[in-house]
């Protein structure tokens, strides 16, 4: 009768230690998930997105947009259309949340600057609308150099080749 009892309370206690051991193990995993909140502002967006694809901030929503419309221009110009600036407006980025609320400083807002310049510029030379499509992509490339060189990849692929 002593035995038995003794090897329930082993069970029992050998199922606690387990459960104890799996919290502690879970509270670890959960931690170093929040650690990798990203110190090197490089490659701060793409972590963020990969981490949590749901929960994405608004200027990464504005920037998924951005890429389907530089794409969707890349295949207008391919096919001689002239590029109409109602159909692809501006998108103001810069004004909405960041994953990384440390982008938002004098330089990023320089480079937003000289996109939205070369964003303009394009619709202005109908007749040039090849060189001007690949200085406006040339102006993402520069500000993603400096805040977010995980897209680097995707964007490089938007250039025309002459
Ligand atoms: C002035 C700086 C700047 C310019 C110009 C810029 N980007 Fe970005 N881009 C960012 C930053 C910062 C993020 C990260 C946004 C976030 O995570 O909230 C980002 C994110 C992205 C992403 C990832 C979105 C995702 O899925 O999370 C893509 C793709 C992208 N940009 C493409 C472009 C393209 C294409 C252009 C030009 C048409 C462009 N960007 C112009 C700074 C810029």
């Amino acid at each position: 009768m002593k035995n038995k009892f003794s090897i329930v309370l082993s069970i029992a206690l050998l199922f606690i230690v387990q459960v104890a051991c799996q919290q502690d193990a879970n509270q670890t995993a959960s931690q170093s998930a929040q650690n990798i909140t990203p110190t090197d502002s490089a490659a701060s967006c793409a972590q963020a997105t990969i981490m949590d694809p749901n929960q994405a901030k608004p200027m990464a929503l504005m920037m998924r947009q951005m890429v389907i419309n530089a794409d969707s221009m890349k295949q207008r110009i391919l096919r001689n259309e002239t590029l109409d600036s109602l159909q692809f407006r501006f998108i103001k980025f810069y004004l909405v949340e960041p994953t990384d609320p440390n982008v938002l400083e004098p330089n990023f807002f320089e480079k937003s600057r000289l996109h939205q310049a070369a964003y303009m510029e394009m619709f202005k030379h109908p007749k040039e609308q090849v060189k001007y499509y690949n200085l406006m992509i040339a102006s993402c490339v520069s500000c993603h150099k400096d805040y977010c060189s995980g897209p680097l990849k995707r964007i490089n692929k938007l250039p025309i080749d002459l």
